[in-house]
């Protein structure tokens, strides 16, 4: 039977608390005026229970849903769906939550454990003609895309054997797929792979990083020339989640170790560059400059925010913030330590950009943001735009208690200029328990919205998402 959600845990109420149902909205009623040049897709992911967890909850480990915008002509239609994982089907079929956070033995069905099932509720990426859930721990897991129903795990064609980061990078010159998989070899691995898939979606190389030990590895960062591995102390034990102790705690004593490895090279040649404990789940975007150095703009925590200490205390008194700041590496000098400049000191997460300029020199990047600078979870409520050629940053935020979730940049055409479009946001409206897909000018965040499809539901605080154009 389907029991009661925890009535204790914050991320199973409010803003967060699940949706109990799929629907299909074909007209979004509309303030404003959709811009004409907007036709297309937004996707978004995020996690949503089917079912009460055994044990404790944990935000990340939620069943996937989807939720999609189409825009087309000024109108907005919507659709959500669970993303109908092998475990969301067991328990759907058993009419039950038979699963742990991260399926850990110690609360899940034997059934469970030996599925080792994706929840796919990270992010959703258009790539080599597929629509891919993706989560970090496992392949990565495909719907489709006008109507959201799960066709099953992609494992490229059974090249793919173990995981994939639900942060992959696609380079918008070659058309390819730059992904990591973190804990490659099974859970709590030290071995980080890297694989290019191209254009046409098909897996070309692929390479074994081992990184100085296990741990929680959400992002990474890619140039031209370089795929940079940032390995944060946020570390992953076996040995502890048997124990019932976190399967993920926070050990400073490691560091923070980054590898530089060269994007047309191997793992035999990467450079491994140390700094003091950090923890980094989002990067804005890195390049090269002409003089070879690396750059990496970073939204940057000093300590891991959502897990604990070994022995399960917590790390800090008060949610851990981050905030964007610029990494600069030599990767041809002898030093193995790097620098970094504060860009800016709104607390943020969620770092976009206009991503035709992933891995490029770039000027113009966006973040979820606490705009008046309170450094509380529920105060990142706004969305802010930096100028990383002036150093300006322009914030919005929205009244009452609403909540922007991530920003998402669209180009107003193919050949439009850098930061030329729009910024997507779906934001959550307290008052009335319900969301908009709010549409930006991204050259005048500031202003506010200049069109709202408005929602009667709420889409739940979730991740990430992305945008397909109806003509790519
Ligand atoms: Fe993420």
């Amino acid at each position: 039977m389907s029991k009661p959600f925890p009535a204790d845990d914050p991320f199973l109420h409010g803003y967060y608390a699940p949706l109990h149902m799929e629907c299909d909205a074909p007209n979004l009623p509309v303030t404003g005026e959709i811009p004409k040049e907007l036709n297309g897709w937004l996707y978004r992911n995020g996690p949503n229970p089917q079912f009460a967890p055994r044990g404790p909850y944990h935000f990340f480990a939620g069943d996937g849903m989807l939720h999609a915008f189409h825009v087309e002509n000024g109108r907005v239609a919507y659709r959500n769906r669970w993303v109908q994982t092998p475990k969301w089907k067991l328990e759907h079929a058993e009419g039950e939550g038979l699963s742990g956070a991260f399926g850990t033995p110690r609360f899940s069905d034997p059934r469970i454990v030996e599925l080792n099932s994706t929840v796919a509720n990270t992010n959703v990426v258009w790539h080599g003609g597929k629509l891919l859930a993706l989560e970090e721990a496992h392949a990565p897991f495909e719907v489709d895309p006008v109507t959201l129903a799960s066709r099953g795990y992609c494992d490229f064609a059974g090249k793919l054997a173990g995981p994939m980061t639900a942060h992959p990078k696609l380079d918008a010159a070659t058309g390819e797929m730059v992904f990591i998989g973190n804990a490659a070899k099974g859970r709590f691995t030290p071995d980080v792979a890297l694989h290019v898939a191209d254009a046409d979606g098909r897996l070309v190389s692929s390479q074994m990083l081992q990184a100085p030990y296990p741990s929680m590895l959400h992002d990474f960062v890619m140039t031209r020339d370089w795929i940079i591995v940032p390995v944060f102390p946020l570390t992953g034990s076996m040995d502890r989640a048997m124990k019932g102790a976190p399967a993920y705690a926070w050990e400073p004593d490691k560091g923070t170790h980054i590898a530089l490895v060269p994007r047309r090279g191997s793992v035999a040649d990467a450079r491994w560059f140390s700094a003091d404990p950090c923890y980094v789940f989002h990067a804005m975007n890195a390049f090269d400059t002409p003089d070879g150095k690396v750059v990496c703009d970073m939204m940057k925590c000093q300590v891991a925010p959502l897990f604990p200490l070994p022995d399960g205390r917590p790390i800090a008194d008060t949610y851990p913030m981050a905030q964007l700041v610029r990494w600069t590496f030599d990767p041809t000098g002898r030093s193995d330590t790097f620098s970094e400049t504060v860009l800016d000191d709104h607390p943020g997460e969620f770092p976009r950009l206009d991503e035709r300029f992933v891995g490029l020199p770039y000027r113009h990047g966006y973040f979820q943001a606490s705009t008046d600078h309170t450094r509380s979870r529920d105060a990142r409520n706004g969305l802010a735009h930096i100028d990383h050629q002036t150093g300006s940053v322009n914030t919005w935020r929205p009244g009452n208690a609403d909540q922007c979730g991530e920003p998402v940049f669209v180009p107003r055409g193919a050949t439009a200029d850098e930061g030329d479009g729009f910024l997507l946001s779906v934001i959550w409206r307290a008052e009335t328990n319900s969301s908009d897909l709010a549409i930006f000018d991204a050259s005048q965040v500031p202003d506010g919205p200049v069109a709202l499809a408005h929602l009667s539901h709420r889409v739940p605080s979730g991740f990430h998402g992305n945008w397909r154009g109806s003509v790519e």
